[in-house]
């Protein structure tokens, strides 16, 4: 592997160091509705949104899916996406693409901004997003369209299929990952490509300096809720086995660091790491916990809160060095 000491270079992910290292600033005390352009049928009861203990929840397939679809989770998921685009030095995917491409579909697209971006890049190719809600922007690129759909069900994209098909961020949302990227497989052309990038939930440190902490108590808590929940938190280790199992070729997979906080001396994994920080603690503790910790686990509100303040008290604390796994897998459907 490579040499720890050696300089991260966002361009080139491969390159990450094995080690983190910490910035020399580690003692210091603390770092101080719309409806979108929707082709499929749409319908009133998609915007029949569930409010709950303060948040809002989708409306399409109630239930399906545990984590807010309000205003906050759009900054979120908006900040995230910015996340994404720092730590892969711009890229929205790895995947060898030829320069032509006739279809592209993003899954679970959430604001449309990867969808959004990707359309600007390529001008003439369609690009689909579906989503449970219509929480995308009105004003997007003539290129893209976006669907309300279930992507655990049957797939209604007529006979055509896509040239490559992108999944971004659906640890907590997907219950069977293999029968998803096995439908990829079939609604690809020969020769096309499908690439997921997610996470490993797992939160860790280096150093030690996360056991015992209200960070690692936050997700030991929430994990096991989601497990009992039928949702996958941790897809990021499992994608290759799921490509493989599918039938891809020349899979390729990238695994990279989210830090959690701005505490590593690498000035891209700092950024990353504040911006991880940022969507924690507005919102993303609360976001990823309410819903399942209240309606499945029977918690109070007020309990799920005490635990989300304490895991942010922990996040401003550079002595802890939290981090994620993260993971770009991508497979190509022999020709
Ligand atoms: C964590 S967000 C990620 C959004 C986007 N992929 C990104 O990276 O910014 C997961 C998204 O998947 C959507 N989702 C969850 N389950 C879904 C399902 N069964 N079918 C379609 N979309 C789903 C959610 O509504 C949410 O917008």
């Amino acid at each position: 592997m490579d040499n720890p000491e050696q300089e991260h270079n966002a361009a080139v992910p491969a390159v990450q160091p094995v080690t983190v290292e910490v910035d020399a600033f580690e003692n210091d005390s603390a770092y101080g509705d719309e409806i979108s352009n929707f082709t499929a049928s749409m319908t009133t009861s998609a915007v029949d949104y569930r409010n709950e203990n303060g948040r809002r929840y989708h409306a399409f397939r109630d239930g399906r899916y545990l984590i807010p679809n309000d205003e906050p989770e759009k900054q979120r998921l908006d900040a995230l996406h910015m996340l994404y685009r720092t730590l892969t030095g711009g890229r929205l995917f790895l995947s060898p693409l030829p320069p032509t491409i006739n279809r592209v579909l993003d899954l679970g697209t959430g604001t449309g901004s990867w969808a959004i971006d990707f359309a600007d890049e390529f001008p003439s190719t369609e690009v689909w997003g579906n989503d449970l809600s219509p929480i995308q922007p009105d004003w997007i690129p003539p290129n893209v369209r976006f669907v309300i759909d279930d992507f655990e069900d049957e797939w209604l994209y007529g006979h055509r299929k896509f040239d490559f098909i992108h999944a971004r961020y659906l640890a907590v949302s997907c219950k069977d990952f293999p029968r998803l990227i096995r439908r990829c497989y079939e609604h690809t052309v020969p020769g096309g490509y499908v690439e997921f990038q997610d996470w490993d939930s797992t939160v860790y440190s280096q150093d030690g300096s996360t056991d015992g902490t209200s960070i690692k108590h936050y997700y030991d808590v929430i994990r096991p809720a989601f497990d009992k929940a039928g949702v996958e938190c941790s897809p990021g280790t499992k994608l290759e086995g799921w490509f493989r199992d599918a039938g891809f070729e020349d899979i390729h997979v990238e695994k990279l660091f989210i830090p959690l906080g701005g505490w590593p001396k690498d000035e891209t994994l700092k950024a990353v790491g504040f911006l991880n920080l940022i969507q924690a603690t507005k919102t993303g503790f609360e976001a990823t916990a309410l819903a399942v910790l209240t309606r499945n686990e029977g918690w109070a509100p007020e309990t799920v809160a005490d635990l989300c303040a304490q895991a942010t008290r922990d996040v401003w604390n550079p002595s802890i060095h939290a981090l994620f796994d993260f993971y770009i897998v991508y497979g190509r459907k022999p020709a």
